[in-house]
């Protein structure tokens, strides 16, 4: 076999797979209980509504621009849909503002690209989403811990980026019911941001991809639309903010989007055209399609079906976890993040889980760039029901009671 490795790029050498992937794979088999995959279930996609939508393409006149190559912007119907949609919760924006990209996983590619030479630093939540970790890694990055409650001065971030030989570009987070803790930012925290980003000059990157799954609670205004407020008008503002449909419609038609001030949608444009040159046109015209029609009627249902999923698996929590562990109580998204105590490590838990339980979960350390919070665990509700959701939780709780015993 040939030695690649001295032939590969330096950046390749920070793409790694991860074991818990690898153990993640063997979770096809069906009498695991998973809360490992933050996916949206199956059973509530729209197919019939996406059936028609590809039957009318097929049978009318759009045939040959749907299955021909497109501009690499996105497809003007389905970037007016969504400045009208992102209009309702303020983001007051024209259809230019808006890119269309393949899945919002290539929005953080491409803004990792955009903005992260090697050594600059990023600042991410510890944790924070997995995924836009290993977008990042390509472009050589370090990491910085983002701070939401001001305790960290503007130079505190400005002299820990200098000392690893670069500056601050930017920070990522998801401000609504995030991966993998499910927790909200509140309005405080959201205007002390913005302020600590006007200091150090850098971009806000605002991940939305959970954005239209709110349960209960008061929303609250998107970091963009309160950036807009103050600055009078989107083409002032730094934050990028980057949404999805696979978490309401579905993800296999790979369609997100950045809603962005024209200085970066110029450069998203130019990079797209030198990476894949459009999303897939067809698919963006059944996403406009599908949208246009039922957008609103599909969010309610798939919120009815998770809300009750995030209620038992609380109430599931309540009964049978030990005293000593701790978890968020989100108010949408897919996801309840698991602290136990001190000295656990959610690997070791895992692998026993599988093999006498039956149930799985993600280990929380790799949502961490420094690979701390080994004792932390990400359970998603979104893909099984109520009943199983107790008794996959009722496992668990025994599982943790007897390892915390074991310790003590
Ligand atoms: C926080 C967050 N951002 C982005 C994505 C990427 O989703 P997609 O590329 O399907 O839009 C995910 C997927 O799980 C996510 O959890």
């Amino acid at each position: 076999m040939l030695d690649w490795e001295h032939i590969f790029a330096t950046r390749s050498s920070r793409m790694r797979a991860s074991e818990i992937r690898e153990l993640l794979k063997l979770l096809d088999q069906p009498d695991i209980i998973s809360f490992a995959g933050g996916i949206p279930d199956p059973a509530l996609f729209p197919d019939v509504a996406f059936k028609e939508a590809y039957s009318d393409i097929f049978s009318g006149a759009q045939v040959n621009a749907a299955l021909q190559y497109s501009v690499s912007e996105g497809y003007k119907p389905l970037r007016e849909w969504i400045a009208r949609d992102v209009a309702k919760i303020g983001i007051d924006c024209t259809p230019d503002n808006v890119f269309i990209t393949s899945g919002s996983q290539q929005a953080l590619d491409y803004l990792g690209k955009l903005f992260l030479s090697p050594n600059d630093t990023a600042l991410v939540t510890w944790p924070t989403y997995l995924g836009a970790l290993s977008a990042f890694n390509a472009y050589e990055p370090n990491y910085d811990q983002l701070s939401l409650n001001g305790n960290r001065t503007p130079d505190a971030y400005r002299d820990t980026a200098a000392k690893t030989g670069g500056s601050v570009k930017f920070a990522y987070l998801s401000a609504d019911f995030s991966n993998p803790t499910g927790e909200t930012i509140d309005l405080a925290a959201r205007e002390r941001l913005l302020a600590l980003a006007d200091e150090l000059d850098i971009a806000i990157l605002e991940d939305a991809a959970y954005q239209h799954l709110r349960y209960d609670g008061e929303a609250i205004p998107p970091i963009l639309a309160l950036d807009i407020a103050r600055r009078g008008g989107i083409e002032n503002t730094r934050t990028i903010y980057s949404g999805s449909f696979s978490k309401t419609l579905a993800p296999g038609l790979r369609v997100g989007f950045v809603v962005a001030a024209m200085p970066v949608i110029r450069k998203l444009v130019l990079m797209k055209q030198a990476a894949d040159l459009h999303s897939s046109t067809i698919n963006q015209i059944a996403i406009e399609h599908v949208a246009s029609r039922g957008f609103d009627a599909q969010v309610a249902k798939i919120k009815s079906v998770y809300s009750k999923r995030r209620d038992a698996m609380l109430a599931a929590l309540d009964k049978y976890m030990p005293k000593n562990a701790t978890w968020t109580r989100p108010e949408g998204g897919m996801f309840v993040w698991v602290t136990l105590p001190e000295g656990m490590d959610g690997a070791e838990l895992l692998a026993k889980s599988i093999a006498t339980e039956k149930v799985a979960f993600v280990p929380g350390r790799a949502f961490y760039a420094d690979g701390s919070n080994a004792n932390t665990l990400r359970m998603s509700f979104s893909c099984a029901d109520e009943a199983m959701i107790d008794e996959g939780i009722k496992r668990l709780g025994r599982l943790i009671s007897n390892a915390i015993r074991a310790a003590a």
